[in-house]
């Protein structure tokens, strides 16, 4: 983690500018992956989506920093991150007041050797182990009673070879500690985002004996780590 992160340290407008050029790019994502004092490091600009977008763009409303989208999704990371969920180790927030409105990014560590788990699907079919292995790491943060607001296979990466899973973009995300139903809710959330890309791409791999070997993986309690 970079001690008293300052935002002269990365050219943030630059940096702005490119996660645009990207998004525009790539339809959606406003990730820019970066070298920093030897590592690389991946910026997140919040962007609006649907029809905020075009009101608002960047902008959301807020005067304090401290509740700000990146603040809070940087807390959260920080609290995964020590209780050594797999999640990307968080480096910086930045907040930009404007008046009423704020500007935001949060920088995190690159995970390496990871594919986005939808990517993933387009080209191999997901063998049972990964499978099983998302569903045991979706129980470990339902475990430590963290809510992922949009669980979808764009935000879950995998190290293929290992089998290893990571849950990325907290946005919105918390710990819940009231009910249970939020949990099912999240499961229900991916399933019908992986039932959306099979239905948008032709050879995205995903069938019912799939989420089958998640919901086994979810519900396994030995050796759960
Ligand atoms: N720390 C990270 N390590 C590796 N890849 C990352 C990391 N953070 C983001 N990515 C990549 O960037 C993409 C977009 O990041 P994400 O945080 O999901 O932002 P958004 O969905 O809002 O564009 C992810 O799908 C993933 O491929
Ligand atoms: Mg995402």
């Amino acid at each position: 983690m970079v001690e008293q992160p300052d935002v002269d340290l990365f050219d943030i407008d630059n940096l702005r500018s490119q996660a645009d050029a990207h998004s525009l790019a790539a339809g959606r994502s406003h990730a820019v992956f970066f070298r920093h004092q030897g590592r690389t490091l991946v910026l997140k600009h919040y962007q609006r989506g649907g029809g905020m977008a075009a009101l608002l763009d960047d902008k959301y409303i807020g005067w304090d920093c401290d509740y700000s989208r990146s603040f809070r999704e940087w807390r959260l990371l920080k609290a995964m991150h020590q209780l050594e969920l797999p999640v990307p180790a968080p480096v910086a927030a930045l907040c930009s007041q404007h008046g009423l409105f704020y500007r935001a990014d949060l920088i995190t560590l690159q995970i390496r050797d990871v594919t986005p788990l939808a990517d993933h699907l387009m080209q191999h079919p997901g063998d049972l182990q990964t499978w099983v292995a998302v569903g045991r790491c979706l129980r470990r943060f339902h475990d430590a009673s963290v809510y992922h607001a949009d669980l979808n296979a764009r935000n879950i990466l995998l190290e293929p070879h290992r089998h290893d899973i990571y849950l990325i973009d907290f946005d919105k995300g918390a710990f819940r500690s009231i009910g249970e139903s939020w949990k099912a809710a999240n499961l229900v959330r991916l399933q019908r985002s992986l039932l959306k890309f099979k239905s948008l791409y032709q050879g995205f791999s995903y069938d019912q004996q799939d989420w089958n070997a998640l919901l086994e993986g979810y519900n396994r309690t030995e050796n759960l780590t």
